[in-house]
C-alpha cells in the first residue's frame, strides 16, 4: 500500500488520546511525563555512542518517515555491525501519537504491501534494538544527524485551479524550529520533505541560522536536502534503500556530511549518489521530475478525449507508440492521478516563484505545469458523463441508480486511496443522485469518505467542492464482489486490480442479476469482453476507447444476421 491512516473522529480529537487504525486507544503523555521519557532516550544513546553507535533522529513517522527510520536503524557498517541507533520522533497529536507506541512495540506504524516493512521494524526494535520511537523532542539534543520527513502539503483553493492554491508549510517550520532550539551545533540536518524550491536554503536555513544564534553558538547548522523516491506498493523498502538518489547541501561540509551518510544507510554502490551544488537544485529535481510525470499523463487526457469520438482506441496507440524505446514510457492517465505527489508537487514549485523566490510573472513562465495538475484533478468528471449517457442508452437515469465502483486506490494494486480518481467520479456521482457502492480487495476503510469532516484535514476533504456529499460518511467498502453486485444498475471498472483484469461478463451480469451499464476507466476491458457485454444486453463505455462503437454495431450487426 501504504493503507492511510484512521483520521481522528472529533470525538477523539477532543480527548486526550490518540486511536490506532485497529482502533487501540493510546492516551497522550502528560507534560509531566517528559522529563522520565528524555532520560530514558539519554541512556539509550549513552549506551549507543559507546558502542560505536551514530545516532539518527527521524523526524515525522509517515508513511517516508517509519520506513526510513527501519532503513536506517538496519544498515550495517563494512564489518557487518548496526552502526546508527536511530530514534523516531513523532508530534503526540491525537492525530498522529498512536504511532509512538506500536512502533515501540515492534508494529510497523504503516501497513504496506511489501512484505519486508512489518518484519524490518520489529527485527530492529526487538532484536538488534536499534529503534526506538518518542514523542519529546527534546531527543534532538542527542542527534549526530537528523532527518526530516515531515509533511509539506499543498492546498488547493478550488477544484480545477491550483494556482489559488497555497504551500502549507507549517509542520515544516515548526520542526525547524525545534531542531534549531534543541541539535549540537556540529549535528547534520537532512530534508527529505518535498519542499518548494528555495525552501532549504531560504526558510530552512535562516530558522536554524536564527536558533544558533539565540543560542550563542557560532558556527553555521549544516543543513542538507535530498528528496524520497519512495513507492507504495511491494517494494515499497527497495524504493527507498535500493534506488538512485539525488542530494546536496547549504554548504561544502553539509554536502560531504550527507554523502557519507546516505553511502552509510542506502545501497549507493549499485544506485550511485547523484550530488547538486545547492538544495535548490536537488529540490528543482524533485519537483521537475513529479511535473514531467504529471505532465504526460495530462497530455493523454485530451487524446483520450480525441480517441472516444474517433473510433480510436488510445490503449493501442499507447502500446504502438511505446515500442519506440524513446517513448516508452508514456501511460495510460485513468480517471485521474491521484497519489500524495503528483497532484502537489508542482503546485509547490509554482507557489515557490512567487513566495520564496520573489518572482511575480510566474501566470507568464507557469503555462504547463498548472494546466496538467488542473486536467489531472478533474479528469474523474467526465467518467460520471460517461455513466450517465450509459444509463440514458439503456433508458434509465443516474438519479437513485445503484453504482458500483471497482478500486478506490489511485493505482493498480496498492491500498494508497490519496487524491485517487476515484473520489471524484465518486463525488460527483453522488451529487448527481446516484446511489454508489464500492469494492476494493486492498482497502478496508476510505477514509477520505468515511472521515470526510476531519481526513486528510478540518474543511480539507473533496467534499468541499461538491454538493450532497454528507451521506458518503457511511459508504462502506465491501470486499464481496457478488454480493457488491447484486443489483447494481452500473459498474465503473476505475482501477486496474489483478482480480479485475480476471472479471468474466457472463459472471459479472450473472451476479448482477441483469445487464448493466460497464464503464471501464483503464483499458482493462478486451475486446472480446467488450463485445460479450454488449451480446449480453449492457452498454459499454470507456474512457479513451472510440472503438467500442465500432464493436457495439458489429454485435448489433451479427444478431441481426
Ligand atoms: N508518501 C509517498 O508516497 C511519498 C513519496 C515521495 C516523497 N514523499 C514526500 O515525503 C514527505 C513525507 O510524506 P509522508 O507520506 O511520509 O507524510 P505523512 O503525512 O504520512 O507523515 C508525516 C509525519 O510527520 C509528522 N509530523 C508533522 N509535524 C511534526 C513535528 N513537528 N515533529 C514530529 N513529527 C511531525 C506527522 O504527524 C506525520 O506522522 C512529503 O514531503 C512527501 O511529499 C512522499
Amino acid at each position: 500500500m501504504p493503507q492511510v491512516k484512521k483520521p481522528p473522529s472529533p470525538a477523539d480529537l477532543a480527548a486526550d488520546c490518540a486511536v490506532s487504525p485497529a482502533g487501540e486507544k493510546f492516551p497522550i503523555p502528560q507534560p509531566s511525563e517528559y522529563g522520565a521519557e528524555y532520560a530514558r532516550l539519554e541512556k539509550l544513546a549513552a549506551k549507543a555512542r559507546a558502542e560505536g553507535k551514530e545516532v539518527v533522529v527521524v523526524m515525522g513517522l509517515g508513511f517516508v518517515g517509519a520506513v526510513m527510520a527501519g532503513i536506517v536503524a538496519d544498515s550495517v557498517d563494512r564489518k557487518g555491525q548496526s552502526a546508527k541507533f536511530v530514534i523516531g520522533c513523532q508530534r503526540p497529536s491525537p492525530r498522529s501519537y498512536w504511532k509512538i507506541p506500536l512502533l515501540s512495540r515492534g508494529e510497523s506504524p504503516v501497513k504496506a504491501e511489501d512484505p519486508e516493512v512489518a518484519p524490518l521494524i520489529a527485527r530492529c526494535v526487538r532484536d538488534k534494538k536499534t529503534l526506538v520511537a518518542t514523542y519529546n523532542s527534546d531527543c534532538l539534543k542527542l542527534a549526530d544527524c537528523v532527518v526530516v520527513d515531515v509533511q509539506c502539503d499543498y492546498a488547493k483553493k478550488s477544484l480545477g485551479d491550483m494556482r489559488t492554491g497555497e504551500a502549507d508549510m507549517a509542520a515544516l517550520e515548526a520542526t525547524m524550529r525545534a531542531i534549531g532550539e534543541n541539535i549540537p551545533p556540529k549535528c547534520l540536518v537532512l530534508i527529505e520533505t518535498t519542499v518548494a524550491p528555495g525552501t532549504t536554503e531560504f526558510v530552512a536555513w535562516p530558522i536554524l541560522k536564527k536558533a544558533f544564534r539565540v543560542r550563542a553558538i557560532r558556527s553555521i547548522p549544516l543543513l542538507a536536502h535530498s528528496f524520497e523516491r519512495v513507492m507504495p506498493g511491494r517494494h515499497y523498502i527497495a524504493s527507498i534503500r535500493d534506488f538512485w538518489r539525488v542530494c546536496s547541501g547549504c554548504n561544502a561540509e553539509a554536502r560531504k556530511r550527507v554523502e557519507k551518510f546516505l553511502t552509510q544507510v542506502l545501497n549507493t554502490k549499485d544506485f550511485p549518489l547523484t550530488v547538486m551544488d545547492r538544495p535548490i537544485e536537488s529540490e528543482t529535481t524533485k519537483i521537475v521530475e513529479n511535473s514531467y510525470r504529471a505532465t504526460i499523463l495530462a497530455f493523454l487526457n485530451e487524446w483520450s478525449l480525441f480517441a472516444e469520438r474517433n473510433g480510436v482506441d488510445l490503449i493501442k496507440v499507447i502500446e504502438a507508440i511505446k515500442v519506440r524505446p524513446t517513448h516508452s514510457n508514456l501511460i495510460f492517465p485513468g480517471p485521474g492521478i491521484g497519489g500524495y505527489c503528483l497532484p502537489k508537487d508542482g503546485g509547490l514549485g509554482y507557489w515557490a516563484y512567487r513566495h520564496i523566490l520573489g518572482f511575480e510573472d510566474g501566470d507568464t513562465i507557469f503555462k504547463i505545469t498548472p494546466t496538467a495538475i488542473d486536467i489531472n484533478d478533474t479528469r474523474g468528471l467526465h467518467v460520471a458523463e460517461l455513466i450517465r449517457d450509459a444509463l440514458r442508452n439503456m433508458g434509465r437515469y443516474i438519479a437513485g441508480a445503484d453504482v458500483l465502483i471497482c478500486g478506490a486506490s489511485y493505482r493498480q494494486d496498492v491500498g494508497d486511496t490519496r487524491y485517487s480518481g476515484s473520489e471524484i467520479i465518486v463525488r460527483k456521482l453522488t451529487e448527481m443522485g446516484a446511489e454508489m457502492r464500492v469494492h476494493d480487495p486492498y482497502i478496508d476503510h476510505w477514509y477520505e469518505l468515511e472521515a470526510q469532516e476531519t481526513y486528510p484535514a478540518p474543511g480539507h476533504s473533496w467534499k468541499r467542492f461538491f454538493r450532497n456529499q454528507d451521506a458518503l460518511a457511511s459508504l462502506r467498502v465491501q470486499h464481496d464482489l457478488r454480493a457488491a453486485l447484486k443489483g447494481a444498475e452500473a459498474l465503473i471498472l476505475a482501477v486496474p486490480h489483478t482480480p479485475y483484469l480476471a472479471l468474466d461478463p457472463d459472471e459479472v451480469v450473472g451476479w448482477a442479476g441483469g445487464p448493466l451499464a460497464v464503464v471501464d476507466c483503464y483499458g482493462i476491458l478486451t475486446d472480446e469482453k467488450i463485445g460479450r457485454y454488449f451480446e449480453l444486453g449492457c452498454e459499454v463505455k470507456a474512457l479513451g476507447r472510440g472503438h467500442i462503437q465500432r464493436i457495439k454495431e458489429e454485435v448489433r450487426r451479427r444478431g441481426r444476421d
